[in-house]
């Protein structure tokens, strides 16, 4: 393990996973590179940035140079950044195709030159596109139906054939929707939570009949380290095992977390790609020692707790509207 290089670092996954790798003996030290888009934020890292085995690098992973050297300095990668929100990938495609695609090929480039030792490149169930029944394995196809998980299939397959190709030790993780603490407020959860603080309405789609799998960030981090540490390289590993709930489910349990009713929620028309249901089979991950912890309903508990507690974390943020939080482009 020694030396991890994680992108992404001061997003929500990556900065829970980065203060998960501080925690552990034997990580000597851990870089976060992260371009600091309107996503990401320093203060995700919170007291982490204290700690002398931390080092904070503002840079794009597209920076073919800045990646390099700092590949040669470590001794495994974890690849969390991404351009990460479905809805913004419908106007904002070209981004995602740039990080997520060209920004994960750069990244495996110097993890080739560098001889890296272990690679892991985290990506989404999305991949597999929307399932009416059963459940998705690591060996069936990708069937992306929006530009975000089409971007993430399409870095998966890349990360995949540079373990084929170059013998770059590679592992893909593939987890369901994550919620926890200081997670963007423009994603569902949080988004409904910072509504209800303010007692705004909430707007479901279609009839709310959408099923995603809910997963706590630190039950996806501890089945991240666990690929990091004991992965196959050149196999996916599939980290699911949360909570299946409908859209409206999920703004049922919400809704009593807040002494609020229906009256405050208002349905309106889907939008043109919604996948109505993903779903995953675990049994591989597992298989390494696999399990998630962390139940539903007190997650949600606490996880509400930290947006009434932290306000000036994400009111700043919700005065920008969507359009207007540019990415920053970085072409190759
Ligand atoms: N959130 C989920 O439910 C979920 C589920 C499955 C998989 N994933 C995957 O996990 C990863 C992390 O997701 P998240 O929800 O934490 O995302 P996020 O949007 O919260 O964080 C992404 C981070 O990447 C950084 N970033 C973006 N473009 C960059 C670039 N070109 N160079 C360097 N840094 C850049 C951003 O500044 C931000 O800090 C993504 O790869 C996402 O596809 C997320």
């Amino acid at each position: 393990m020694e030396k991890v290089l994680i992108t992404g670092g001061a997003g929500f996954i990556g900065s829970h996973f980065a203060r998960r790798l501080l925690r552990c003996d034997d990580v000597t030290r851990v870089t976060v590179l992260d371009a600091l888009t309107y996503a990401g934020s320093v203060e995700n890292l919170g007291e982490a940035m204290l700690s002398p085995k931390l080092a904070f690098v503002a840079g794009n992973i597209l920076d073919a140079l800045l990646v390099e050297r700092l590949t040669q300095e470590h001794t495994a990668v974890v690849h969390f950044a991404a351009e990460s929100h479905v809805d913004r990938s419908f106007f904002d495609a070209g981004n995602f195709l740039s990080t997520n695609v060209l920004g994960t090929y750069t990244l495996l480039e110097a993890a080739r030159k560098a001889r890296i030792r272990r690679f892991v490149h985290v990506s989404t169930d999305e991949v597999y596109g929307p399932l009416a029944t059963g459940q998705a394995i690591e060996e069936d196809p990708v069937r992306p139906s929006v530009p975000y998980a089409a971007s993430k299939a399409a870095s998966d397959l890349v990360a995949l054939s540079y373990f084929q190709t170059f013998g770059v030790p590679v592992c893909v993780t593939r987890s369901s929707n994550n919620y926890g603490p200081r997670q963007h407020p423009e994603k569902i959860i949080p988004l409904f939570i910072t509504r209800l603080l303010k007692g705004h309405e909430l707007t479901l789609h279609g009839r709310g009949q959408h099923v995603r799998n809910w997963l706590h960030v630190e039950d996806n981090c501890r089945g991240i380290e666990l690929v990091l540490r004991s992965g196959t390289p050149g196999e996916v590993y599939n980290i699911g095992g949360g909570t299946d709930l409908t859209s409206k489910e999920l703004t049922g349990i919400l809704l009593r977390l807040f002494d609020a009713d229906w009256d405050q929620v208002r349905y309106i028309p889907d939008r043109a790609a919604n996948d109505l249901r993903y779903a995953m089979d675990w049994s591989k991950t597992a298989a390494l020692g696999y399990q998630p912890g962390r139940d539903l309903e007190d997650g949600l508990a606490e996880t509400a707790d930290w947006y009434r507690n932290n306000p000036d974390r994400w009111a700043p943020l919700l005065r920008i509207p969507a359009e207007a939080r540019k990415p920053i482009h970085h072409p190759v």
